[in-house]
């Protein structure tokens, strides 16, 4: 069980700042994680202790080994606007969004958490993003209330009622659901 590679990509907003509690759940659910975040995340995870968690920063140079073993499942919590959107066009020019899109091509279990204002979803690229990635297998949860049958735009002013209450445990429940 605990040999299970759980690569967690982490985005730029403020739902990253639940990573650490991620990192302890996804142990105590049989999971080894491997962290990935994107540039724009970092803020985030330096107020925070991951322990001995590997985090994986940017591209390996060409000679140098591999990371981490082969991904059995991908989680990305939160995922922003800029990230789904390059994800579901196939963009890989960053070691995370290589990783997504791998994932996707792999078909790799993959959960996907959006963290994103109402302003921003209501651009045109939103919905066929969301469609794209659904289609492919992607399991895509609304951040506020677990369910994986419609994620919700965030409403003003709840962003930080969203991050308390968000629970790893969602995440990790549609992992079970794949297998
Ligand atoms: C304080 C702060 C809060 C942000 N909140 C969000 C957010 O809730 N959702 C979102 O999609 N982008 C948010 N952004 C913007 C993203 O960080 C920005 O679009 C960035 O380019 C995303 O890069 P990434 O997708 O590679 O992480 C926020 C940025 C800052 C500085």
């Amino acid at each position: 069980m605990s040999s299970r590679a759980l690569f967690v990509v982490v985005c730029g907003a403020p739902l990253a700042s639940r990573l650490s509690d991620g990192v302890r759940v996804v142990r105590e659910w049989g999971w080894t994680p491997y962290v990935i975040p994107t540039d724009a995340a970092m803020p985030w995870l330096v107020e925070q202790d991951l322990g001995d968690v590997p985090v994986i920063v940017g591209n390996r140079k060409p000679h140098e080994p591999r990371r981490t073993p082969a991904a059995d499942a991908v989680v990305v919590v939160p995922a922003t606007f800029h990230t789904l959107n390059a994800w579901a066009t196939g963009n890989a020019y960053s070691y995370p969004l290589t990783t997504l899109c791998a994932a996707l091509g792999a078909g790799t279990p993959t959960v996907a958490v959006p963290y994103v204002s109402r302003e921003l979803t209501g651009h045109p690229a939103w919905a066929s993003s969301l469609a794209v990635l659904g289609r492919a297998g992607v399991r895509v949860l609304d951040p506020g209330s677990g369910s994986v049958a419609s994620v919700e735009p965030l409403q003003p002013g709840t962003g930080s009622h969203v991050v308390v209450g968000f629970r790893w445990e969602w995440v990790l429940k549609q992992l079970e659901l794949r297998e």
